[in-house]
């Protein structure tokens, strides 16, 4: 058995918390062999609620849960602390766009940025799932200038995982058969869910599906699931959303299989001829804790311009962000 690692979780009584810590605690996210510290923030208000998940935590008898800290404080949540789930923030309702809770939440990640920087871990992962993720992932790197930018992430596992769902029922093959799927660009109805690389069962996928379905149902079903889930539910994803942030940083932690990639929202290199800096979703493999874009791949026409939209978005997301006086 290794010894504890601390996963500070922010919003840890919300909705998304809900889910996600059981199976943080119970050894989904970072393997049987690694007992974990949990460290949750929450806004004061919410305390009381947050006592209540941790009651049933403990009522879990997790093996490998090794502590629990809860805190209204961003100093003592994020202190030494070896992985950062950034989920606490406000979600959308019906009929807005995730980049519309910019005001609302952008002033969320500034300070928790601040605070990684002073005390977590100087090699903490840093996932951002509070939306808008991309850009909230941007304003807590650009306030944590002691860390390298890298260790700043935002999850576009959903949509990876979502884009994978709807391919496996239209080809009626598992969704373990498909290898190569990409989401390009930002959390938001922008993104690309690209099937030019993907295969299913080594075929290529655009030799399975019309292009029309391509171009007119799986791009935007992908791409605004996650309205459908609110106009549906009342309230917006929350299950498929943890287990996406599992997979997102069980990937990162463990590596990826041989042969396979996954899409993270990454700070860019350049690569692809996306603006250096933005923090964009690639297609990328895992060894050793360590995320690699994958290089080499055509880019047509067609990619190409639905990549330029969802960059030219992700900049004036930033744009909007630096007038807020959030990042320089
Ligand atoms: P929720 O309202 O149920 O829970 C959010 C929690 O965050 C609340 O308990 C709230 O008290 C807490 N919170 C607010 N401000 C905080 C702060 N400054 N510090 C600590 N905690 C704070 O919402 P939810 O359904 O859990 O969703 C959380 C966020 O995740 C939303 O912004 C939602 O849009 C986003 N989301 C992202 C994805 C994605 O794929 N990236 C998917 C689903 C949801
Ligand atoms: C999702 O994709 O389900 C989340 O980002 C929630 C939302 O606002 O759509």
């Amino acid at each position: 058995m290794n010894n504890p690692v601390r996963v500070a979780v922010t919003g840890a009584a919300g909705q998304i918390g809900y889910s996600l810590l059981f199976r943080i605690a119970s050894g989904a996210m970072l393997g049987p062999d690694q007992p974990v510290i949990l460290q949750l923030l929450e806004v004061t208000p919410a305390l009381k609620a947050l006592n209540g998940v941790v009651m049933e935590l403990q009522d879990c008898a997790f093996p490998l849960l090794a502590g629990i800290v809860t805190t209204d404080d961003p100093m003592v949540a994020f202190k030494d602390a070896d992985y950062a789930l950034l989920v606490g923030a406000m979600p959308r309702k019906a009929g807005m766009e995730r980049g519309d809770l910019l005001s609302a939440n952008g002033g969320i990640f500034k300070p928790q940025g601040e605070a990684i920087n002073a005390v977590a871990s100087r090699d903490v992962k840093v996932l951002v799932v509070g939306n808008p993720a991309n850009t909230n992932a941007l304003i807590a790197q650009q306030n944590a200038p002691d860390l390298r930018p890298e260790q700043f992430t935002a999850m576009v596992r959903l949509d990876h995982n979502r884009a994978l769902s709807q391919l496996s029922a239209k080809t009626g093959k598992p969704v373990s058969s498909i290898q190569r799927m990409t989401i390009w660009g930002n959390h938001s109805s922008t993104q690309y869910p690209d099937l030019s690389q993907t295969t299913v069962d080594g075929q290529p996928a655009l030799s399975l599906v019309d292009q029309s379905w391509y171009e007119q149902e799986f791009i935007p079903t992908v791409a605004k699931r996650g309205a459908a889930i609110i106009e549906a539910r009342g309230a917006s994803s929350a299950a498929s959303a943890a287990s996406a942030a599992i997979d997102h940083m069980r990937d990162w932690a463990l590596g990826t299989p041989e042969g396979s990639w996954v899409s993270m929202g990454i700070p860019s290199d350049g690569s692809y001829g996306v603006p250096e800096g933005l923090i964009y979703g690639f297609p990328v493999t895992v060894e050793g804790g360590q995320y690699r874009i994958v290089q080499g791949l055509e880019i047509s026409d067609f990619s190409r311009s639905r990549m330029d939209a969802t960059a030219q978005e992700l900049t004036e997301e930033r744009d909007a962000v630096r007038e807020l006086g959030l990042v320089k």
